[in-house]
């Protein structure tokens, strides 16, 4: 085996909408591209049938570019990586299934990568990196974790939400103001030009350190359903202060577990990660509570908040020095339990 300060490792993240692969080598990335499949705006959410469709379709390309970038041929490759799990069965079967086909010609290590972990370890593609133990808030449109993390591969969820996620709190929202698929930016960049005071919403009271998003989700929708009874022009006029006001409720729930988790352990290195830490408006509070606890606070880049490869290629790269690799008969699964914690 090709030891890790030197091994070459190709990953692939195909769980729900974006087809990624990435090229890293002795744990520095050298590429990364990503094909976002711009299909599922017309239908308003991810139609999974479709998204697998494009992965078939997507896969070869991004992963030829991936290798070309780096200066790699696929012979120079030392380990192949796939998200195994949690996400859209048939989304997740076409990068197991490449992974697959690459791996066993060549009798190359496989490694299988939970993509949540996968967003935790983002914060250790690029330089400044959290400190051990630190507190990982992770955010996506299907979970809503906080995460205490021991090591790369040893972390443990403290509390996460009982029904829907934020990100798809943040989707569902959007929608019913009749915004684009996925909305969370979209009502992002609207709340930038309101006023976050204008309308309260209620929020979940939840027991330590969980969360629930269900109810501000109806209670958004009566509060539209009301406002355009009234005035049939609400939503136009009123629309970016509605997505500041909706924002600053959902910032602020989060922020509340984040905080009590911090008080709790007593770590004050603090990351959030996964496609909600795009958000501007998490991220000013995330500098707020910096300020006034006491926090180290680590966002990642832009590029690596949303679903992209290089994080499944740093995961690869603990996974591979730990010699953690998969037999050929492995299965992608859409509910992945948390991996077993390694040190
Ligand atoms: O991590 P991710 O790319 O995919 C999953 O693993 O789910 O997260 C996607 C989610 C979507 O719900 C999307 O609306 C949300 O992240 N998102 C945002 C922003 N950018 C992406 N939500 C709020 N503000 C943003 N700027
Ligand atoms: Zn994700």
């Amino acid at each position: 085996m090709v030891p890790p300060e030197s091994a070459c490792i190709l990953a692939l993240e195909t769980s729900c909408d974006e087809t990624a692969a990435a090229v890293i080598q002795g744990g520095r990335l050298i590429s990364h591209h990503l094909a976002t499949q711009e299909i599922h705006a017309r239908y308003g959410g991810v139609v999974p049938e479709w998204a697998s469709r494009a992965h078939l379709q997507h896969i070869v390309p991004v992963v030829d570019a991936a290798l070309a970038d780096a200066g790699k041929s696929p012979g120079q490759v030392d380990a192949i990586a796939f998200t195994q799990g949690p996400g859209l069965i048939g989304s997740l079967m076409v990068g197991a299934s490449f992974a697959k086909a690459f791996a066993l010609p060549r009798q190359l290590p496989l490694i299988g990568v939970h993509h949540m972990q996968a967003h935790v370890l983002s914060h250790f593609i690029e330089a400044p990196h959290p400190g051990f133990p630190f507190l990982c808030l992770t955010v996506s449109g299907g979970h809503t974790q906080i995460v205490r993390v021991h090591d790369y591969l040893d972390m443990e969820v403290l509390g996460e939400t009982q029904d829907d996620a934020v990100g798809e709190a943040f989707d569902k929202i959007a929608k019913m103001m009749g915004l684009p698929y996925p909305g969370g930016p979209w009502l992002d960049r609207y709340a930038e030009n309101g006023d976050p005071g204008r309308y309260v919403f209620p929020q979940a009271k939840m027991e330590g350190l969980q969360f629930s998003f269900s109810g501000v989700k109806t209670a958004f929708r009566l509060f539209l359903e009301a406002g355009i009874k009234n005035n049939p022009r609400f939503l136009e006029e009123e629309r970016d202060h509605i997505c500041a006001s909706i924002q600053a409720n959902l910032v602020s729930a989060l922020m509340e577990k984040l905080v009590l988790a911090s008080r709790q352990t007593g770590i004050r290195d603090v990351a959030i990660a996964g496609g909600v830490s795009a958000n501007r408006g998490l991220r000013r509070a995330m500098e707020k509570a910096a300020a006034e606890w006491g926090w180290r606070v680590f966002v990642p880049s832009w590029e690596y908040c949303t679903d992209n490869a290089a994080m499944i290629a740093i995961a690869a790269h603990y996974l591979y020095q730990k010699g953690v690799f998969l037999g050929a008969d492995v299965q992608p699964m859409a509910r992945m339990p948390w991996p077993e914690n390694r040190r």
